[in-house]
């Protein structure tokens, strides 16, 4: 009895411990500035949880886990450790807004509870992180806006005003949980799978604005049957706008301008009835 209790309790100092370490790699990660920001993050008697430190939010239930980590435009600078992938019960992660640079680190992939990743409006910079598709929790994918370069192994989304170059990696597109994936602003190419109407059943918001992708805007697109926000535009997209579009029951904001598609009065248009 007394030795279950202690294993409890061995546990659960062991779990809080190790997520206050990766919480403060995270911060050890930053910029002095950074740290401004983050001047409740420090342990003290005065202050004995790190579940109290700004935009951290635990479990209620034991074990304690971080779950949530939010800390949009906090004038966080620097590079996001690695260790961010040791808060394994995040179910949360808001970096919006801020000044992040560098890669974004593999380890991302272990966040297997992750459910909202918001990294929009970052400089994060070298190849989309492949091992984001391993987050099959995820509901939101965030990443516009960021200077992402260099090829895309194989996976992922959401990069704001980052220059993503590379393709969205094929894996990407098994994630039957994301209602909202969106890359736009960045330097993406590649095209929409031809059968990306089997894929992504739960998509609501698809946003591809402002990148490079290429090849005919495919007609499966149609069978998304949730589909309600559909953004490509400014891309190099070539062919007709399927009509089968016009099918699309739940769409209401549906964009492809500033791309190389062909319409006429024959063919092109028919989606608009
Ligand atoms: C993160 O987890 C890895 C693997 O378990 C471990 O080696 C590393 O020390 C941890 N990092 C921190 C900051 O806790
Ligand atoms: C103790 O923690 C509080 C709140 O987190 C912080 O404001 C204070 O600077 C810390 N004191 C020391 C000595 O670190
Ligand atoms: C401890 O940190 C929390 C979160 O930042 C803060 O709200 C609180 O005022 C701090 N408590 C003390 C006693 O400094
Ligand atoms: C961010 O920096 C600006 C300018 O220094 C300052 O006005 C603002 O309060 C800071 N915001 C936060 C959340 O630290
Ligand atoms: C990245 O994903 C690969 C393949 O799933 C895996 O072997 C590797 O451990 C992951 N890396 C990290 C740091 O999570
Ligand atoms: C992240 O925070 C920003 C600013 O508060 C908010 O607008 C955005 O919706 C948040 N993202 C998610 C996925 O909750
Ligand atoms: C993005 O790429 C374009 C074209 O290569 C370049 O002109 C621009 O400076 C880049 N922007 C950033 C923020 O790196
Ligand atoms: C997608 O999932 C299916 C079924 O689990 C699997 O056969 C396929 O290899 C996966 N594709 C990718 C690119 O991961
Ligand atoms: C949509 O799905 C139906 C049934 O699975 C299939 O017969 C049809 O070909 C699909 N439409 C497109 C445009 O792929």
């Amino acid at each position: 009895m007394s030795l279950v209790l202690l294993s409890l309790i061995l546990t659960t100092i062991g779990a809080a411990s190790s997520d206050e370490a990766a919480l403060l790699a995270f911060k050890a990660g930053l910029s002095e500035r950074s740290s401004r920001a983050l001047a409740s993050w420090s342990w003290n008697s005065s202050n004995t949880s790190f579940c109290r430190w700004e935009g951290v939010t635990c479990s209620s239930r034991r074990p304690t886990h971080v779950v949530a980590l939010s800390l949009p435009s906090s004038n966080l600078t620097g590079t996001l450790s690695p260790a961010i992938g040791n808060l394994t019960s995040l179910r949360l992660l808001n970096l919006s807004s801020n000044e992040l640079y560098g890669e974004i680190p593999k380890s991302i992939g272990r966040l297997r509870h992750l459910q909202m990743l918001d990294m929009d409006h970052n400089s994060f910079s070298g190849a989309f992180p492949a091992n984001l598709t391993a987050c099959i929790s995820l509901t939101t994918l965030s990443l516009r806006y960021s200077q992402l370069s260099g090829r895309i192994p194989a996976s992922q989304g959401q990069f704001r005003q980052n220059n993503l170059s590379g393709e969205l990696p094929p894996s990407l597109y098994n994630l039957s949980s994301v209602k909202i994936l969106q890359v736009d602003n960045n330097m993406l190419h590649g095209s929409i799978p031809s059968d990306i109407g089997g894929m992504l059943p739960s998509i609501q918001v698809f946003g591809l604005n402002s990148n490079q992708f290429s090849g005919v805007i495919p007609s499966s697109l149609s069978n998304l049957s949730k589909l309600t926000d559909l953004y490509l535009t400014g891309n190099k997209f070539t062919g007709f706008v399927p009509p089968t579009l016009g099918g699309l029951q739940s769409i209401k904001r549906l964009y492809f301008g500033r791309n190389q598609l062909e319409a006429d009065n024959m063919k092109g248009w028919e989606f608009i009835t």
